[in-house]
């Protein structure tokens, strides 16, 4: 008895340590569902954010890769997608391949709220109103005086805009940019 007593209470101390364990991971919040942005669309923010051969851009959740595929191919520019959804991210990592940007895009299975985002001196957004808010901390911590942050459709809390745009893509929708200086904001 004293045996099946002992067994029990180390099995409870295990499960104990193993629950500890498994709630106090890192667990990547949900951001935003892919709906990628149209691509008049990802040519405006690249434009309002004034992108050059010099830049290195960074898209906090790449979906498909759009953004630094073209920042990349139509501007010379360096680009790095990073990206949580592993099947979305493979996604990202064919188009790079398919649109012969290698040398210049990187995609990173990662979450955005903990990527180091200190070389970017361009960042792009398309996260909810409601969740924007998360890579804040690590946008204010890392990134440079003078780097370009380009939002879509989502207002970064508590900061001011340098500009914002409304714009109609190809079908008729109406989308909100919002750029952001680092030093300014
Ligand atoms: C609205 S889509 C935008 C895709 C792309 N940036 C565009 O504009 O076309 C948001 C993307 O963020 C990704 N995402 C959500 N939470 C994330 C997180 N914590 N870390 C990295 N990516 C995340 C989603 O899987 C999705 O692909």
């Amino acid at each position: 008895m004293k045996n099946i007593s002992a067994v029990i209470a180390l099995a409870a101390v295990l499960l104990g340590i193993g629950w500890l364990t498994y709630s106090s991971r890192d667990v990547a919040p949900d951001l935003a569902p892919f709906f990628p942005t149209p691509m008049s669309i990802v040519g405006e923010m690249l434009k309002m954010a004034d992108v050059k051969s010099t830049d290195v851009v960074y898209d906090l959740g790449c979906g498909d890769g759009r953004i630094v595929i073209a920042a990349a191919a139509d501007f010379g520019a360096r680009g790095v997608g990073v990206e949580y959804d592993p099947e979305v991210a493979q996604r990202a990592i064919d188009n790079v391949s398919k649109r012969n940007v290698d040398d210049l895009v990187d995609i990173v299975i990662g979450d955005a709220t903990k990527v180091d985002v200190s070389p970017a001196s361009v960042v792009t957004l398309y996260l909810l109103p409601d969740t924007i808010a998360a890579v804040r901390p690590r946008l204010e911590e890392l990134l440079k005086t003078g780097t370009r942050v380009v939002s879509h459709n989502a207002e970064m809390p508590g900061w001011k805009t340098v500009s914002v745009q409304t714009i109609n893509d190809d079908d008729g929708r109406v989308h909100k940019l919002y750029l952001y200086e680092i030093g300014k904001q």
